[in-house]
């Protein structure tokens, strides 16, 4: 997989974090290419592809996985919604196995060219998913999630994907923007038994500080 750089209009940021650095190539005009690329799903629901831009959820997920030191060497995780592959690449860097998903296939071409560049393709793979039909066979003892919670329609295929594919002491780490409608995701996966602790996690990006809601999701014991 390689971006295409005839495809799209290219810039490039280094995100800082408090012990590491990534380079990541963007789009430059993520608004148009949204546009551009949006859809109606098999619903007659407008779609938008989201990956198009960087979140600060994913910022502020980096900066809390950097923190947990020891407990990521080794360990295999499954990102699920990548985007541009931040969260994950930063999770590589710390000796973590990642399995990049994402539904759009120009996505992970993107998290795939910015694991490269920043050295861990090694311990990276990439695998179009759909959280409508998963496709791995296995269980994970960490799932990351940056901002994907943000529309209901999504909570169920990705409520039954984190029963499917959590291991039973796994750590699921979802951030999201304090949006209002979050705490019924975090509803919903109590009411089929999993227990979450919530902190938040401060975030810079494109000069404006956010605090970024995290959540460590667990199955209940
Ligand atoms: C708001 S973006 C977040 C991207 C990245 N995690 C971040 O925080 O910068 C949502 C991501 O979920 C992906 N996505 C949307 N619907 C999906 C689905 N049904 N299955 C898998 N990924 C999906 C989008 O392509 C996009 O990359």
């Amino acid at each position: 997989m390689k971006v295409e750089l005839q495809d799209y209009p290219l810039t490039s940021t280094l995100i800082k974090l408090e012990t590491g650095r990534v380079q990541l190539t963007l789009i430059e005009e993520p608004d148009w290419f949204l546009e551009r690329l949006g859809r109606e799903d098999n619903q007659g629901r407008l779609y938008l592809p989201y990956w198009t831009y960087l979140w600060e959820s994913s910022v502020g997920l980096a900066r809390h996985i950097e923190k947990m030191g020891e407990r990521l060497k080794d360990a295999h995780i499954l990102e699920i919604g990548c985007g541009f592959g931040l969260t994950g690449i930063v999770a590589c860097q710390m000796g973590a196995r990642v399995v990049f998903t994402d539904a759009e296939q120009e996505a992970l071409r993107f998290a795939q060219h910015n694991a490269d560049q920043n050295g861990v393709s090694q311990r990276a793979n990439f695998v179009q998913m759909d959280w409508n039909t998963p496709c791995f066979n296995r269980k994970f003892p960490y799932i990351l999630a940056s901002d994907v919670i943000y529309e209901e329609p999504h909570w169920t295929p990705i409520t039954a994907l984190l029963q499917e594919y959590l291991a039973p002491k796994g750590v699921a780490l979802f951030s999201e923007p304090n949006r209002s409608n979050a705490t019924g995701f975090f509803d919903l996966l109590t009411d089929i038994g999993f227990i979450y602790r919530k902190s938040t996690s401060p975030a810079t990006l494109d000069g404006h500080t956010f605090q970024v809601g995290i959540y460590s999701v667990r199955r209940a014991a």
